[in-house]
C-alpha cells in the first residue's frame, strides 16, 4: 500500500516537471521561425505579456488612404505568438479605404463599431463577394484572398478584425506594384498598364525606376 501510494506520488510530481507548454510568449530578441517567434523564459513572463492597449487609441488617417491599421500582433502583442489569433483597429475617415491586401497567413473577421463600412473579396475564381455593413454587422475573409474595406458612410467608421494567426501577415496590392524599385517596363509588362499609369502610380505611391 505505502508503496502504491509512493508510486502514484512520484508519478504526479514527475510529470508535472514534464511541463506541457501552456504559451510561448514572443521574445522578440530570439530568432524568428514560419511559426512565430521563439519563447521568452516562462520565468520571466507576466501578466502584462498577455495584455495590450495598443488598440484604444485611434489611429492616424492623415494619409493618403485616409485610413489606418493598428495591429495587435507578436511581438507587440507578445503573448499572442503561437496562439493562433491577434486583432487590429481599422480607423477610416470620410473617404477613407484599406487598399486591395492580402494576409498570407490567416483568414480575417471584421465588425463594424462605427460607421458603414463597403467590403470584399475576390475569390481564386475572380468571383467578387462585396457587402455593405453597419454597426453590429461582421463578414469573414478567407484566408490569402484579396481583400478592402471602403468608408461608405458620411462620417468616420470603425472596425475590429480578428484574424486566425499570431502573425496574419500584410501585403498591400498597390502598393506591391508601386511602392518598389521594380523596374517600370517590368511593371508594365507584367500588369497590362501604360507606362503613363504605371509612372504616374509610382509617382503617388513612392515607387522609382
Ligand atoms: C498624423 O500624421 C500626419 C502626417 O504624417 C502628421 O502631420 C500629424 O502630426 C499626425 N497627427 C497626429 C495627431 O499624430
Amino acid at each position: 500500500m505505502i508503496i502504491h501510494i509512493f508510486f502514484i506520488l512520484s508519478l504526479v510530481s514527475s510529470t508535472s516537471f514534464a511541463s506541457v507548454l501552456d504559451f510561448c510568449v514572443a521574445d522578440p530578441k530570439g530568432p524568428q521561425n514560419p511559426s512565430g517567434y521563439s519563447c521568452k523564459n516562462p520565468d520571466q513572463v507576466t501578466e502584462n505579456d498577455f495584455a495590450f492597449s495598443g488598440l484604444a487609441k485611434a489611429g492616424n488617417t492623415s494619409n493618403i488612404i485616409k485610413a489606418a491599421v493598428t495591429p495587435a500582433f507578436a511581438p507587440a502583442f507578445a503573448g499572442l505568438n503561437g496562439l493562433d489569433v491577434s486583432l487590429a483597429r481599422l480607423d477610416l475617415a470620410g473617404g477613407g479605404v484599406i487598399p486591395l491586401h492580402t494576409h498570407p497567413g490567416a483568414s480575417e473577421v471584421l465588425v463594424v463599431i462605427q460607421g458603414t463600412i463597403s467590403a470584399g473579396f475576390i475569390s481564386s475564381a475572380n468571383k467578387f463577394y462585396l457587402k455593405t455593413l453597419s454597426r453590429g454587422d461582421s463578414m469573414v475573409f478567407p484566408q490569402g484572398l484579396l481583400h478592402f474595406q471602403l468608408n461608405s458612410g458620411k462620417g468616420p467608421a470603425l472596425a475590429f478584425v480578428a484574424f486566425g494567426s499570431s502573425s496574419p501577415g500584410l501585403q498591400i496590392l498597390p502598393f506591391a506594384l508601386f511602392a518598389n524599385d521594380l523596374p517600370s517596363e517590368l511593371v508594365e509588362a507584367t500588369t497590362f498598364l501604360s507606362d503613363e499609369e504605371v509612372k504616374k502610380l509610382k509617382g503617388v505611391l513612392g515607387g522609382t525606376n
